[in-house]
């Protein structure tokens, strides 16, 4: 098997410090023989903007289109609150973004049976949970034009974003939903509000006629994204796979988060389309950000990036068993009541990053290392 080409980005805050743990991870499948990856580390993000001025270049750019998978922390901090827009930390996940076509943003929100009590939720109503929101990723009223701030003759001041869905978009990213829907629950939820804006319209007439010319077989209902929010903590469980635009995949998927346990839970992968090849680019990281209040403490929980890494094993890599060794021996840590702050409950340890990182370790060996 040819090498795997892996490039790691840490980025700013807590970025690092659950990158280190996720790294350590990659050392034991090499050291277990399960899987050598040829890995690359970069700077993006405020640590880039410290190092070259800019929240990522274009030679990091490039070595995340030549790698065959990316794995990112988090970037941004109120360090860089000054910055001029265009140059925020957070330009770089949304340059990475577009530059290698990760339109389709995965973001599972399983829950793990131990931590059922750490959610605010009525453990009732989260028991068993499964839900994958499906987030456009290089659309929507993040990219829309026109945008800017623009002052009028009389000195008032108008910022402006746009929001824009064409329908080879919405087809495309409803496809991987479709997709997805078909080999879990067969059920499909289409977000918008095509009740106000016309791009929610055409979102919702697009994968109707999309579902009905190719997906018959699986169950399409459409929603409004304010009820969504409102069902998802009213009765999450209706739900299987959710597909959404940008903007209401970014909130609701932070409000599924919840529904788990903690924004420290939960990875992610964005995916672009498939080559000729069969080769597509992809890069995985939490859904969480930098954590500026905890940063350098040692404090952050890198459950989720370690659970970005098996995403990316299963994606990327189809190394679905060595993906589910990765889950497995994050479920027995959680299962021994292992904790850190943002999941801990009345009867458990609480620990840091780093001790996190050793228990997951500890149970990969016993796994079979
Ligand atoms: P955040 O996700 O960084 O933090 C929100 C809250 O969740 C904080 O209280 C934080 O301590 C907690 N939290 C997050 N991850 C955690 C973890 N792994 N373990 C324990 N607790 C965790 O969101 P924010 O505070 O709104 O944003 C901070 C910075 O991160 C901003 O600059 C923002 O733009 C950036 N951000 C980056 C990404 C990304 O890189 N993909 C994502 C979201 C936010
Ligand atoms: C996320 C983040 C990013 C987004 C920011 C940092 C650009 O919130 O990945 O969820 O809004 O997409
Ligand atoms: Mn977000």
């Amino acid at each position: 098997i040819a090498n795997r080409k892996l490039l790691l980005l840490p980025g700013d805050g807590i970025g690092p410090e659950v990158m280190a743990e996720a790294r350590r991870v990659i050392d034991w499948l090499a050291r277990s023989g399960r899987a050598r990856f040829e890995l690359a580390e970069d700077l993006v993000g405020g640590a880039s903007i410290e190092a070259t001025g800019k929240p990522i270049t274009e030679p990091v750019i490039e070595r995340a289109l030549e790698a065959d998978a990316v794995l990112f922390g988090a970037v941004g901090g109120p360090q860089w609150d000054s910055q001029p827009f265009d140059n925020r930390p957070e330009i770089a996940i949304l340059e990475l973004r577009k530059r290698l076509g990760l339109f389709a943003n995965l973001r599972p929100a399983p829950v793990f049976d131990a931590l059922i009590d750490a959610s605010p939720l009525k453990p009732e109503i989260v028991r068993g949970l499964d839900i994958m929101i499906v987030r456009e990723s290089t659309g929507g009223i993040y990219f829309g034009e026109p945008r800017g701030i623009e002052t009028l003759p009389d000195g008032t001041k108008r910022g402006i974003n746009t929001e824009v869905y064409t329908t080879p978009e919405i087809e495309r990213v409803a496809r991987v939903a479709f997709e997805l829907a078909r080999k879990r629950q067969g059920r499909l939820t289409s977000v918008e509000k095509a009740n106000v804006m016309e791009s929610g319209l055409l979102w919702r007439q697009t994968v109707t006629a999309l579902g009905a010319a190719e997906y018959p077989d699986v169950q399409l209902s459409h929603m409004y994204a304010d009820n969504c929010a409102m069902q998802l903590a009213k009765n999450p469980r209706q739900f299987d796979v959710i597909v959404t635009g940008n903007l209401f995949g970014d909130l609701l998927s932070d409000l599924a988060s919840m529904l788990t346990g903690s924004l420290g839970m939960l990875p992610s992968a964005t995916l672009g389309a498939p080559d000729a090849a069969g080769r597509r680019h992809a890069l995985y990281e939490p859904i969480h950000g930098s954590a500026p209040d905890i940063a350098g403490k040692g404090l952050a929980n890198p459950l989720a990036q370690i659970l970005s890494l098996a995403m990316l094993l299963r994606y990327s890599f189809d190394m679905q068993e060595d993906a589910a060794a990765i889950e497995a021996a994050v479920s027995n840590v959680l299962a021994s009541g292992m904790r850190t702050a943002d999941i801990e409950q009345k009867g458990t340890a609480r620990i840091g990053t780093r001790t996190m990182g050793d228990a997951v370790l500890r149970e990969l060996d016993k796994l079979g290392g």
